[in-house]
């Protein structure tokens, strides 16, 4: 059994709230962080001059936390760090919410992972600790995303701008699938996640009846499945949505989610190895700019 599983198994709900922190390792294999990034994270949860920042983050946290973004998280700040800090502080309640809501640990643990990956993509692009992308794990924090094997689901409310007639009304329930970077994407594990997420949403929330998935990517641009086998995974994945007929400028989107650069200046210095890189380059050499495209499947 690992330490953050016995943590879980012993604290109650409430007591872990209380609990307010994890010891240091406990918190940080919860999020699952890695090495190179626990000391700069030990130096955050140690400092103590920050409060007057961290405190209206956590606290616009908690204001939207469980309303599934009914009310839209605010950005007191727009730092970095200071949100990291207070996901942190959150995170027993993420853990106690869960409980009472009859979570499975799995799923607990597999979407606080995100908070490990984010921060080792952050060292990644830019050669040293932080969180570039501080604001997609406000989900997290306020439990609206929810990881069920190899995709993540966010239950949200259909805006105006993908309403389809006979299938999505606007404000009707929908989930909206993301794909973490974690491994392959085969059609066998995307079929379990979709299979997962019936099941799952049916049951923890069944008060916002979902049955239609809504993706909105770069990858649903047309211009990419011209430039991908079939066959492939990603085909296959894009494939399995009707197209909402609803997209916005993607701008360096695909470049960022294929190369972790949004730096339009080196193109040239970028590699062509394998289709998708390609196709991504193809269309920044057209002068065209890549589509954020939505799609639907029903569940
Ligand atoms: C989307 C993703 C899961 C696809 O992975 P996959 O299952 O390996 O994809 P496929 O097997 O269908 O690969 C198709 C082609 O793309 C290439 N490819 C896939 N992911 C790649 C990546 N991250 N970088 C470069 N090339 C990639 C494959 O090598 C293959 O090339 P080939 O045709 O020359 O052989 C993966 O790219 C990924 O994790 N991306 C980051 C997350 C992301 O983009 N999320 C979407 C955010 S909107």
């Amino acid at each position: 059994m690992t330490r953050e599983q016995r943590i879980l198994d012993q604290l109650t709900p409430r007591e872990a709230a209380r609990a307010v922190t994890y010891d240091e390792n406990t918190l940080f294999d919860l999020l699952a962080i890695d090495e190179a990034d626990r000391a700069d994270c030990a130096r955050l949860l140690a400092r103590s001059d920050d409060e007057v920042q961290v405190a209206p983050a956590v606290a616009a946290l908690r204001r939207s936390f469980g309303s599934f973004n009914e009310i839209t998280v605010d950005e007191p700040t727009q730092e970095p760090l200071v949100w990291l800090k207070a996901f942190f502080e959150l995170t027993p309640q993420v853990v106690e919410w869960s409980r009472e809501n009859d979570i499975p640990d799995q799923v607990v643990r597999d979407t606080l992972a995100d908070v490990g990956r984010h921060l080792a993509i952050s060292r990644r692009v830019t050669g040293e600790f932080g969180l570039q992308t501080w604001r997609w794990l406000t989900h997290h924090f306020t439990v609206r995303i929810f990881a069920l094997g190899r995709l993540q689901f966010a239950l949200q409310r259909a805006t105006p701008t993908i309403v389809v007639d006979g299938v999505i009304a606007a404000g009707d329930w929908v989930l909206a699938v993301h794909i973490p970077e974690s491994g392959p994407l085969t059609p066998a594990l995307v079929d379990e996640s979709l299979d997962a997420a019936k099941t799952f949403f049916a049951e923890h929330f069944p008060e916002h009846p979902v049955s239609v998935v809504t993706c909105d990517s770069w990858m649903l641009d047309p211009f990419l499945l011209d430039r991908v086998a079939p066959e492939s995974n990603v085909g296959s994945f894009v494939r399995r949505f009707t197209p909402i007929g609803h997209s916005s400028d993607g701008h360096t989107d695909a470049l960022y989610f294929v190369f972790r650069t949004r730096d339009l200046t080196r193109l040239d210095e970028l590699p062509r190895d394998t289709s998708l890189q390609r196709a991504v380059l193809e269309r920044f050499e057209l002068g065209e700019t890549w589509q954020v495209a939505w799609g639907y499947l029903l569940l």
